[in-house]
């Protein structure tokens, strides 16, 4: 018999994001995040291979990661208006984590099934934020796509990417419900 937790379900069924450029301080303490991060990395993960960590990136951290944005938007031809949208999503953030994809070689696990667990990670620390009362955002951007970028200011591996950079604070407004998928359109029952 099906043990249902409506409190769960319900949580499920309503979540949603909050645009990082509305949220603000207070941020979760440390150890408050520590539980965040714990259930994050309670995901699936094929074969046990940990194939992600994260960076807490606390308020200088990312000020100094907005420092950077600048020279490598030019290096990289991003228009201003992308830069100075970076740079502010940077500067107006208290707290962040970026959830790291690190592959690990594996002869049985294929290295997409790794990365698909490194965005269930993202997904369900967004989700944690969220049940426990904060305002979260997965977002990535231009610069954390940049390998050099990411080596220079986060340390990260050659083989290492960034699968999210999940922002963490406090709602300042509600923002107005999105529309979500018609699930006709995008599901068929296979009876046969
Ligand atoms: C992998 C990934 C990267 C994303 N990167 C960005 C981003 O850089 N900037 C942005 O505005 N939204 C980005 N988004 C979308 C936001 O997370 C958006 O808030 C989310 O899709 C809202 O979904 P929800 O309403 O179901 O929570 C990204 C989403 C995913 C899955």
């Amino acid at each position: 018999m099906p043990d249902p937790n409506p409190a769960a379900l319900a949580f499920l069924e309503t979540r949603r994001s909050r645009p990082a450029k509305t949220l603000s301080g207070p941020v979760p303490k440390p150890d408050e995040l520590r539980r965040l991060l714990t259930v994050a990395a309670r995901t699936p993960d094929h074969g046990k291979l940990e194939p992600w960590r994260f960076l807490v990136l606390e308020k200088p951290a990312l000020e100094r990661l907005a420092g950077t944005l600048e020279t490598k938007g030019a290096e990289l031809c991003i228009e201003p208006e992308k830069i100075v949208k970076a740079q502010a999503e940077y500067n107006g953030a208290t707290l962040a984590v970026a959830v790291v994809a690190s592959p690990k070689p594996s002869e049985k696990i294929p290295e997409i099934e790794q990365t698909l667990s490194a965005g269930a990670v993202c997904m369900q620390l967004v989700n944690a934020a969220l049940a426990a009362g904060w305002g979260a955002n997965w977002l990535t951007g231009w610069a954390s796509q940049d390998a050099d970028w990411r080596e220079r200011n986060l340390g990260l591996m050659p083989h290492e990417w960034i699968a999210g950079i999940i922002h963490i604070g406090t709602e300042t407004s509600a923002p107005p419900e999105r529309p979500r998928p018609d699930l006709d359109a995008i599901t068929e029952w296979i009876e046969t």
